[in-house]
């Protein structure tokens, strides 16, 4: 299927969905339109593909989705699509369709699947779109800030109930196995002390003594992020009332991060890599993520952008440090 004129695209949103996709998809489709090609909604991401699940899409069929949380073209996580069976079937449905390559948005896992599907002949181009913000290949992956937004939303609540009773709280913010979104949100929510996986936790120094310094410079609250990457919330908070004798109380936000209209940074930058990803296909280049550089969007080559890390930025942790002892 490789190297002839890309009429039709099939676009679909895999894994964990994150806000912003809508946007994403409308600016595949409404773009795809621009430049004289079909667009057709794969639903249900990779295991769509293999069930032959999809959706024509019109200019019309995106109106009003731009500000809406979630995915219209729902999400999966498919074990199919990781065996050869289901991907030969994948590859079966994009030419019963006519599809000529394939757009995914997603993160770490819809990339790899991206890669299996381009090695078997159909171009694909990705998008970064996860709450984690975890993948090397791109600076910035739709749906991050806004779930920034939404975790500080709750901790502000938190913390106005904590100040009010003079205590202890625990928050578990998700991230995956990374710590991107827990000391960003931490250092934005004026934390007493973040727990993130990539640094080794030193349970004395950052947290008994976070603490205890805090409440050394006057204050009767205290809050703790932790990143899911380092284990139970309730585990910490069960610690802190071992070691300190207090009485946190445990907060799980869990999903609720990833839900939510998606803010202002998120419809743009899903609106330009949507974008972007058309204009790449139509230019003859394929089977490559296009991420976020220095304020611009790049495309990087599907195996090379699943080969790089980003790195937890410890200065940011440094930042916190020196905030901490003080009331936020
Ligand atoms: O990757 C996005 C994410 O929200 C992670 O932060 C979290 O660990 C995971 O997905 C949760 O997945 P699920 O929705 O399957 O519980």
């Amino acid at each position: 299927m490789d190297n002839k004129k890309i009429k039709r695209i099939g676009v679909l949103t895999s894994g964990g969905d994150a806000p912003g996709m809508n946007a994403a998809v409308r600016a595949v489709v409404r773009t795809a339109i621009s430049c004289d090609m079909e667009c057709i909604g794969i639903r249900r991401g990779w295991q769509g593909l293999i069930n032959s699940d999809f959706m024509p899409m019109k200019g019309d069929s995106v109106n009003h989705i731009l500000s809406r949380g979630g995915t219209i073209l729902y999400t999966a996580r498919s074990d199919d699509f990781m065996t050869e069976e289901g991907r030969k079937k994948a590859v079966s449905t994009c030419k019963m369709l006519g599809i000529d390559a394939i757009i995914a948005i997603g993160g770490d896992g819809t990339f790899r699947g991206a890669l299996e599907l381009s090695r078997l002949g159909v171009p694909v181009v990705g998008i970064p779109a996860t709450i984690d913000n975890d993948l090397g290949c791109s600076n910035y992956t739709i749906g991050f800030d806004t779930a920034c937004n939404t975790a500080i939303e709750c901790i502000d609540r938190l913390r106005d109930t904590m100040q009010s009773h003079e205590r202890c709280s625990v928050v578990e913010v998700m991230g995956r196995n990374a710590g991107f979104l827990a000391l960003y949100v931490a250092i934005a929510a004026g934390a007493t002390a973040v727990l993130v996986p990539e640094r080794e936790l030193d349970f004395q120094k950052d947290v008994v003594e976070r603490i205890q310094n805090a409440r050394l410079a006057g204050n009767t609250h205290f809050m703790i992020v932790v990143a899911e990457g380092v284990g139970s919330a309730f585990e910490i908070g069960a610690r802190i009332k071992e070691e300190l004798g207090m009485d946190p109380r445990v907060t799980v936000l869990g999903h609720i991060q990833r839900g939510g209209s998606p803010n202002a940074r998120d419809r743009e930058t899903a609106t330009r890599m949507g974008y972007f990803a058309v204009k790449t296909l139509a230019e003859g280049r394929s089977n490559c993520i296009v991420g976020t550089k220095q304020g611009g969007i790049v495309d990087i080559p599907i195996e090379e952008a699943l080969t790089m890390k980003k790195r937890l930025q410890m200065e940011r942790y440094n930042v916190l440090e020196a905030m901490g002892n003080f009331s936020h």
